[in-house]
C-alpha cells in the first residue's frame, strides 16, 4: 500500500510530515523518509524500519524547511533496507510513490543506457529519472511531469518537488490514492484523509488520471491531457478514528471492501490483456513450472484452506497430482518426497513459525520451493527459490480476508499459467478465463452491494451456538473457511463439512436450533448438495443456501436463500467467500465481539 504525505506553507515541514506518516503506518512499516527542501538544497532522511527509527535519525540531522514530502513503505519492489525506502532523489527531483510500475524494468533499461545510475532496486526509483531527463529538455517541471506520466504503466500516487520550482509540490494519481487538505495558507497532502484531520477539514480527494499542482496558497487541478479542472473541497465531518477505517466500524469490514482494489493490485501486471494470457515473467527462471511432476502445498488457516481450492484447481485444470499439508502435522512427520515435487508455501505473514518450518523440510528433501506471500521480504519470501506475493496490502484484521482472497488469485494464475505451459487446457478456455479474472475486481464490487442485505439476514443467527457448513468440491475449502470466520470473531462453534459426509455422522446434529449453510455447485454436484439440503430439511434445520443468479435448484428447499453473481467455476469459490465474510463480521458485531483482534488469537502465529 505505501503512505504518502506532503506540505507546503509557513511552518518548517519535517514534524507535520512525520505525524502525518505516523497516521498513515498502517499502510506500510518497513522504511520510511521525508525530503524537505531548504535554501535550493533538497535535503533527505531515510530509515529502514517503524516510523520511530526515522524519528531518532531526525533528532540527530535536523532538517527545516517550509515544503517537503514523505513516504512509509509497505516494499513491493526490492528489499525494505534503506536504499530502497522513499524519497527518490535525481539530480533535481524528488519524489515518493505509491502503486506500481509494471514497466518500470523497460523504463530502467532506458534510461540507464543514457547514463543515469540507480541507488535502489525499487521500481520508483526511474520516475524522478524520467521527470529530471524531460526536465532538462523541456526546461519546465511541468511539462516534464506530463511526458514522464505518459510513459508510465500501472498504479501511481506520486508526489514530488524539484529545484526548478521551489514553491510547489506536484501530485499525480492513477489507482492509488491521494487527498489534498486545505489550510489557511499552506497545504497538506496525505494518501488518506485522517492524517489530515489534525490540520484541516476541507479535503480534495483526487480522481485517476489527475494532476495537482500545490502551492501554499493556491491548488491547480487538471487531467493527464492538462485541461484545467473544476474542484471544490468538501467537509469532512468524520472523527479521526473512524476516519482511520475509512469510516467504516472495524478494519475487517474495511478490508472486506477493499477486495476490488486488493485483487486489481495482485492481478496487475499478471496478465496480458493483447495476448490473453497469464504472465508471470516476474519469476526469475522463466522455466521454473518446467518438468514438475508433483506439487505439495504448505500452509496454516486460513491459507490452508485456500491451498485445498488450489488443489482443486490445479488437479482438474492442470492435471498434476496435488497433495495439501497442515505445516504443523508435515513438519513432524518423515513425508516422502517424490522426484521433480514443487513445494509450494502459502502464507499472509510470511513468517508463520510451522509454516517455516515445514517449508524448510520440503527443501532440505529437495523439492523446488515456491512461496505465496503478502508481507514483502519476510522469511518464508526469502525462503523460497521464487516468490509471488499477493500485494494485498497490510491486513490489520486478525480474521483473514483480503489476504484469502488475494491467494486464491494467485493460485488461479498459477493454474492457468502451467495449464497453458503443459497444454492441459485449450486455449479459448484460457482466454475466457483471464477476461473473467481481468472482471473480478468489478464482479466483487457487485457482489460487495448485498452488505447490508447480509447484516438484516445475521439478525436471526446471533443466538446460534452451533453451526454447519457444507460444501463440495472447490467449495468445500470455502466451507472450511466459512466456519473458521465464523468462531474466530464470533466465538460460535462452527464446522466446515463435505455435504457427501453428511450422512457418515453430523447429520445427528441436526434438530430445528441448528442453522446450516449450504453452498451450490456446478453440474452433477449441485443435484448431490440438492439431496444433502434435503436430508437437512427433513430433519427441521434452518437452512441457508447461497447460489448463483439463474440457479433455482434451492429457492423452494431454503429458509434463506442468498444469491451471488453466476461466475465460472474457476471463480465461483472466490465469489462465494465474500458473503461469508460478512456473514461473519456482522454475527460477530452484533454480539459485541473484538472483530479486529478477538481473544486468544494474534495476527501472525510465530511460535509453536
Ligand atoms: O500468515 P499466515 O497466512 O501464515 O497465517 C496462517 C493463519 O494463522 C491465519 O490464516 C489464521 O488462520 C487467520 N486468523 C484466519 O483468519
Amino acid at each position: 500500500m505505501c503512505g504518502i504525505v506532503g506540505y507546503i506553507g509557513f511552518q518548517n515541514a519535517t514534524p507535520i510530515l512525520v505525524d502525518g506518516l505516523k497516521s498513515l503506518e498502517y499502510r506500510g512499516y518497513d522504511s520510511s523518509g521525508v525530503a524537505v527542501l531548504n535554501q535550493n538544497t533538497i535535503q533527505v532522511v531515510r530509515s529502514e524500519g517503524k516510523i520511530i527509527h526515522l524519528e531518532d535519525k531526525l533528532q540527530k540531522s535536523v532538517i527545516e524547511g517550509c515544503i517537503g514530502i514523505g513516504h512509509t513503505r509497505w516494499a513491493t519492489h526490492g528489499k525494505p533496507v534503506e536504499k530502497n525506502a522513499h524519497p527518490h532523489i535525481a539530480h533535481n527531483t524528488v519524489l515518493v510513490h505509491n502503486g506500481i510500475i509494471e514497466n518500470y524494468e523497460e523504463l530502467r533499461e532506458q534510461l540507464r543506457s543514457e547514463g543515469v545510475q540507480f541507488s535502489s532496486d525499487t521500481d520508483t526509483e526511474v520516475i524522478p529519472w524520467l521527470i529530471d531527463k524531460y526536465l532538462e529538455k523541456e526546461g519546465d517541471i511541468e511539462k516534464a511531469l506530463y511526458k514522464a506520466i505518459s510513459q508510465l504503466k500501472g498504479a501511481f500516487a506520486l508526489a514530488l518537488f524539484s529545484k526548478s520550482d521551489p514553491s510547489t509540490i506536484y501530485v499525480a494519481k492513477n489507482a492509488s490514492p491521494l487527498i489534498i487538505g486545505v489550510g489557511q495558507n499552506e497545504t497538506f497532502l496525505s494518501s488518506d484523509i485522517p492524517a489530515l484531520l489534525n490540520h484541516t477539514k476541507e479535503v480534495v480527494i483526487l480522481d485517476d488520471g489527475q494532476v495537482a499542482k500545490l502551492r501554499a496558497d493556491q491548488i491547480v487541478i487538471t487531467d493527464f491531457q492538462q485541461h484545467v479542472l473544476d474542484v471544490t473541497p468538501r467537509t469532512i465531518t468524520w472523527s479521526k478514528e473512524a476516519a482511520q477505517k475509512g469510516g467504516y466500524d472495524h478494519f475487517m469490514l474495511k478490508e472486506i471492501h477493499e477486495q476490488p482494489s486488493s485483487i486489481a493490485d495482485c492481478l496487475r501486471g499478471r496478465i496480458n490483456d493483447i495476448a490473453a494470457e497469464v504472465d508471470l515473467s516476474e519469476l526469475s527462471d522463466p522455466a521454473f513450472f518446467d518438468g514438475v511432476d508433483t506439487i505439495s502445498i504448505l500452509a496454516c488457516g486460513s491459507s490452508y484452506h485456500a491451498a485445498l481450492v488450489g488443489q482443486y484447481w490445479l488437479e482438474k485444470f492442470v492435471h498434476i497430482p496435488v497433495s495439501v499439508e497442515i505445516a504443523s502435522e508435515y513438519r513432524y512427520r518423515n513425508p516422502y518426497m517424490y522426484p521433480n515435487t514443487l513445494s509450494i508455501a502459502i502464507t499472509q505473514s510470511g513468517e508463520t513459525a510451522d509454516t517455516l518450518a515445514a517449508f524448510s523440510l520440503a527443501k532440505s528433501k529437495g523439492a523446488k520451493t515456491l512461496s505465496i506471500c503478502n508481507v514483502v521480504d519476510s522469511s518464508i519470501a526469502r525462503m523460497g527459490d521464487e516468490v509471488l506475493y499477493t500485494h494485498a496490502g497490510p491486513e490489520i484484521g486478525v480474521a483473514s480476508t483480503k489476504a484469502f482472497t488475494t491467494q486464491l488469485v494467485l493460485l488461479a494464475l498459477v493454474t492457468l499459467h502451467m495449464a497453458k505451459k503443459n497444454k492441459t487446457m485449450a486455449q479459448e478456455d484460457i482466454k475466457k478465463l483471464t477476461h473473467d479474472l481481468l472482471e473480478l475486481p468489478r464482479t466483487i464490487e457487485e457482489t460487495l452491494h448485498m452488505n447490508e442485505d447480509i447484516e438484516n439476514i445475521c439478525k436471526q443467527f446471533t443466538k446460534a451456538r452451533d453451526f454447519l457448513y457444507l460444501g463440495r468440491g472447490a467449495s468445500y475449502p470455502i466451507a472450511l473457511e466459512g466456519a473458521l470466520k465464523l468462531k474466530e470473531i464470533s466465538y460460535i462453534h462452527a464446522e466446515g463439512y463435505m455435504g457427501g459426509e453428511l450422512k457418515h455422522g453430523p447429520l445427528a446434529l441436526i434438530d430445528d436450533e441448528m442453522p446450516i449453510l449450504a453452498l451450490s455447485q456446478r453440474g452433477v454436484l449441485n443435484e448431490k448438495m440438492k439431496s444433502n439440503v434435503e436430508e437437512v430439511n427433513a430433519r427441521g434445520g434452518q437452512m441457508i443456501t447461497l447460489s448463483e443468479e439463474g440457479d433455482d435448484t434451492y429457492a423452494k428447499i431454503s429458509d434463506v436463500e442468498i444469491k451471488i453473481p453466476h461466475v465460472h467455476e474457476l471463480i465461483l469459490p472466490i465469489i462465494q467467500t465474500i458473503p461469508l465474510q460478512l456473514f461473519s463480521y456482522y454475527i460477530a458485531k452484533r454480539k459485541g465481539c473484538d472483530v479486529d483482534q478477538p481473544r486468544n488469537l494474534a495476527k501472525s502465529v510465530t511460535v509453536e
